[in-house]
């Protein structure tokens, strides 16, 4: 039987729908049904595993799942020995200290002999320790914020999104201690050439998908003359592609443009005389 590449996602949460849609752009299709725990591409050699967050690095050192997409943070605390494939950037998030309100916080030191409920107390142990703070962990695999409200802790660390759960709790978010984001992960050895060859085909997709959400394809009218001032506000992939418009002296250019520099360069064209210009984004883009 042909081998299939095992992915592991997670089943619902933070990571979810974005881990999904990036697979999708690579022009894989699959279900992605919920309710399955289970199911496999229609025209591609992939498996996805739909299960919690926090068990993706066990099923992976396991052999369950070849890679998956997890918060780094999971990826730091179980210290697994696997690998860090991609930097995916999505679902940004921060593990915090939170503590009731009427918890006189003042800064990591007022932890010292203190009760904290989380579920990292690797990541959280090493910055203590760093400091020198000598707190007791209670290790909770989940509803960590209810901890304080029933007595068992005085402050929770956990990681915070949007900050709704703390707010719903009653909690206050005094301190981050860690920055977070999606990565994926694997085994440093796949086991078979073919399902690394797999991973490969996988990669180039996945690395071009990425590369096109950094970049946009902007379309705009200019007077020739200026031309070769624009030529060196944007690079382009090689060079930007420039038609003679009707119109005598003006010339249409088209080109692509790295996301982050974009208003720095649509502010440069407009002080050039660039009319009409037209932003989309880019599905997929290869070197
Ligand atoms: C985290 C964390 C909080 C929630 C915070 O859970 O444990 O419950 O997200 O998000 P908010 O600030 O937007 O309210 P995670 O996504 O890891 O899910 P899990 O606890 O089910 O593993
Ligand atoms: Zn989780």
């Amino acid at each position: 039987m042909a081998e299939t590449l095992r992915i592991a996602i997670q089943k619902s949460g933070r990571l979810s729908e974005k881990s999904l849609e990036m697979i999708k752009n690579c022009g894989i299709k699959f279900g992605s049904d919920a309710r399955v725990l289970k199911e496999a591409a229609t025209n591609f050699p992939l498996e996805f595993l739909y299960v919690r967050d926090d068990d993706i690095p066990a099923y992976i050192r396991d052999g369950i799942a070849d890679v998956g997409i997890v918060g780094r943070n999971e990826y730091d605390e179980q210290a697994i020995d696997l690998t860090v494939l991609r930097d995916l950037g999505f679902a940004k998030c921060r593990l915090s200290i939170a503590v009731p309100h009427a918890f006189p916080y003042k800064g990591l030191s007022s932890l010292q002999g203190k009760r904290i409920a989380t579920s990292y107390p690797n990541i959280l142990g090493n910055i203590l320790k760093e400091q020198g703070i000598q707190a007791s962990f209670v290790q909770v695999s989940g509803s960590v914020e209810i901890t304080p409200a029933v007595g068992v802790a005085d402050a929770i660390c956990d990681l915070v999104s949007t900050g709704a759960t703390l707010a719903m709790n009653g909690l206050s978010e005094v301190e981050s201690i860690y920055k977070s984001s999606a990565v994926m992960i694997g085994r440093k050895d796949m086991g078979s050439d073919e399902k690394s060859q797999i991973l490969d085909r996988l990669m180039l997709r996945l690395d071009a998908v990425m590369r096109a959400s950094n970049y946009k394809y902007i379309m705009f009218n200019l007077p020739e003359e200026h031309l070769d001032q624009v030529a060196h506000i944007i690079g382009g992939m090689k060079s930007p592609t420039v038609t003679p418009l009707l119109e005598k002296g003006w010339v249409s250019v088209q080109t692509v443009v790295a996301e982050d520099t974009f208003w720095d360069d649509f502010e440069q064209l407009k002080e050039l005389g660039a009319q009409g210009i037209l932003v989309t984004p880019i599905e997929k883009m290869t070197e």
